[in-house]
């Protein structure tokens, strides 16, 4: 078999195909695929059945993983369960603390922004998937930044934002995150642009989590987000991906937004499990950028 890289749209994205995971996967086609990902931001490998030990072992060639927060099923695992029902395939209480975490992903955001470390890429693998709904979406701010005009881009690239899991999940409900949750998960500072240390190329660093943008007032923060956010969703730099059982879909962090699409939550059985590549290192600290520009 041999390695096959089809581009999903002029902006990101690609699908990867002509190889095996679960078979094994060469030093030398893995490089190909590790600079496939720095260079389209979102993988899609379809017909890749795999285990969660399956799934771990692939994605750490990628390299170290996060540990899962706490207070969600599956906490101090390397995987995450991203479903509408417990382990023992129960239903999650809907309106439940647990029910609102999984609505946290319908909006806009990128995975672990919140901690001071942010997460590099993800990997969901499709175990279970409802007839209707339930797709997940990207959308690139790579190309969002590089649309750009470039003393806007200078602007930006000066900006830390506060990123904070409290401030995204409370837009749910008040008591969607519980008091331990919060006090272990303080709120992180983050640079507004990242670069990519492999490509160079910038991307904005947006999405629910962030709360604040240093030296701005919360209203004008917001409103730029808002905009900047506006530019990064337009249809043009979006992907949306219907899922089939099997597909495994990997997404750079630092590059692309993503969010999932609702489904019939009490009718229907939704199963992706999930790991998360850990990132090289804080972006900003005490009002200090702390990656290279
Ligand atoms: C995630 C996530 C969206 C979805 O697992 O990080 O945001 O469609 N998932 O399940
Ligand atoms: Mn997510």
């Amino acid at each position: 078999m041999a390695l096959t890289i089809e581009p999903i749209n002029p902006y990101f994205g690609a699908r990867v195909g002509g190889i095996s995971i679960r078979d094994g996967v060469d030093e030398e086609t893995f490089a190909a695929i590790a600079a496939t990902f720095e260079e389209h931001s979102v993988l899609v490998f379809a017909g890749q059945p795999v285990t969660d030990d399956e799934q771990v072992a692939f994605t750490e060639r990628f390299g170290p993983l996060e540990p899962t927060i706490a207070g969600v099923v599956g906490t101090g695992s390397k995987v995450v369960r991203v479903s509408n029902m417990l382990p023992d395939g129960t239903l999650k209480e809907p309106g439940g603390r647990l029910s609102l975490f999984g609505r946290a992903n319908g909006f806009w955001h990128t995975d672990s922004s919140f901690r001071s470390c942010p997460a590099k890429a993800s990997m969901l693998s499709a175990r279970l998937i409802p007839e209707q709904g339930g797709d997940t979406e990207f959308a690139s701010t790579r190309a969002a930044f590089e649309a750009l005009d470039p003393a806007r881009q200078a602007d930006l690239v000066e900006m830390v934002a506060v990123h904070s899991l409290a401030f995204s999940r409370r837009k749910l409900s008040p008591d969607a995150i519980s008091p331990e949750q919060e006090a272990a998960l303080p709120p992180v500072e983050q640079a507004l642009v990242r670069t990519n240390p492999v490509t160079g190329r910038k991307s904005l660093l947006i999405g629910a989590h962030v709360e604040d943008i240093l030296g701005m007032v919360h209203e004008e923060a917001q409103a730029l987000l808002a905009e900047l956010l506006e530019l990064a969703t337009q249809p043009r730099f979006c992907y949306r991906h219907r899922w089939t059982v099997g597909d495994i879909v990997m997404w750079d962090n630092r590059a692309v937004l993503h969010r999932g699409h609702d489904y019939d939550e009490v009718n229907s059985k939704r199963l992706l499990i999930r790991t998360t590549l850990a990132g090289d290192g804080p972006t900003a600290a005490d009002g200090q950028l702390l990656e290279a520009a």
